[in-house]
């Protein structure tokens, strides 16, 4: 079975094909560059830059697959949740070669495909136990099957992705801040000030970034109020300030991943892994900290590849591909969903967006 799967959700144009024998025939991944001056994404341009684009990148994961349009069994798109007017451009896309082809569509809720995406690449069983760290998302949930998913907590204010993204854009690191932030905290010294752990010890698994973002500007404003430049914060505290967001940060999604493992030892007994997915699972010292829980708590850890962390198109196929080799297409009509959580996502809850074929 080989799948084509579109992604458009937010600033990377992407297409890729997938088989079930988890072969990646092709990946194609264009990042737009356009929003690094406005440091955030302009969902306006993002809208009309992957319009430009995405003709061009699906017909690249064809060539690069080497097969034709008419080889593949069916399409999927991610299609929610994210920035609506990148969202629409990618499911028009797949209805268009779906309704040419005379393929099916699958609709493919994109927090599924990071959810999923490990299972290709580190053959992960189900049910296993999730931290999705993303830009938009952060969660933990247990994943059962494909569209079957039993959240445990979320964060209640900013995505992980998003804390780094704004402590990077206060310390004028450019955008996406999650890598640079990375690099700089490998050069500081992260017992340098203390920062909050929002919500520790809260008895449940939800997560907060707020107060440690705020903790973190208190810090930033004590060095003056005007324009940051080297001369008022030199480049070794804000090496200094990105370690210890750093490990802050991983100390929260860890404090609660901790208690969600034993949750899911004892609620699933049958389970062995802990995966990280989403851009924030490109993090190194994420990833060490989670392998050491895994291990102290006797579960495998798992990760995808780097450049499947952050949007790409080969997670929106494998989800595709399986869900439809559980049966679920998706009709012409399919809208698409600017918010779509991801347990909201079985397919007999999904209303028009998941009929059983
Ligand atoms: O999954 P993704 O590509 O897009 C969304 O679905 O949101 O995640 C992008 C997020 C951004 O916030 C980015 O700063 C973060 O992932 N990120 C990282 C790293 N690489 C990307 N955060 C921390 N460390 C990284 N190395
Ligand atoms: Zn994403």
């Amino acid at each position: 079975m080989i799948v084509l799967g579109i992604e458009s959700s937010c600033d990377e144009t992407a297409a890729a094909i997938v088989t079930d024998k988890k072969e990646i025939l092709s990946d194609v991944v264009l990042s737009q560059e356009e929003h690094k001056a406005f440091g955030g994404v302009v969902p306006e341009i993002a809208a009309r830059s992957h319009l430009d684009h995405i003709d061009d990148i699906i017909e690249q994961a064809f060539q690069r697959a080497k097969i034709k349009p008419k080889d593949i069994d069916a399409v999927a798109a991610a299609s929610g949740p994210g920035l609506i007017g990148g969202v629409v451009v990618g499911v028009m896309a797949a209805k268009a070669l779906s309704l040419a082809l005379n393929k099916p569509f699958v609709a493919v809720n994109h927090l599924e495909g990071h959810a999923l995406v490990s299972r290709l690449t580190n053959d992960v069983e189900y049910p296993y136990l999730l931290l999705l760290v993303s830009g938009g998302h952060c969660q933990i949930l247990v994943v059962k099957s494909a569209g079957d998913y039993e959240r445990l907590g979320t964060t209640i204010d900013d995505a992980a992705g998003e804390a780094f993204d704004k402590v990077a854009k206060m310390l004028k690191l450019g955008y996406p801040g999650g890598p640079m932030i990375e690099k700089m905290a490998a050069i500081g010294d992260e017992n340098r000030f203390s920062l909050p752990h929002p919500l520790r010890g809260s008895g449940d698994l939800n997560l907060s970034f707020s107060g440690l973002k705020t903790a973190v500007r208190k810090i930033i404003e004590s060095y003056g109020n005007g324009d940051i430049d080297e001369t008022v914060l030199p480049r070794k505290d804000v090496a200094d300030i990105c370690a210890c967001f750093q490990k802050t940060a991983c100390e929260c999604l860890l404090d609660k991943l901790l208690l969600a493992a034993d949750y899911f030892k004892k609620n699933y007994p049958n389970g062995k892994h802990i995966v990280v997915a989403g851009g924030v699972a490109a993090n190194l010292y994420l990833r060490a900290k989670l392998e050491e829980l895994a291990s102290n708590k006797g579960l495998i850890f798992a990760a995808p590849p780097v450049r499947l962390c952050t949007d790409n198109g080969v997670m929106i196929a494998w989800a595709g591909l399986e869900r439809f080799q559980k049966g679920y297409v998706d009709g012409l009509d399919f809208k698409p969903r600017p918010r779509w959580p991801l347990d909201a996502n079985a397919p007999k809850a999904a209303g028009a967006g998941g009929v059983k074929a």
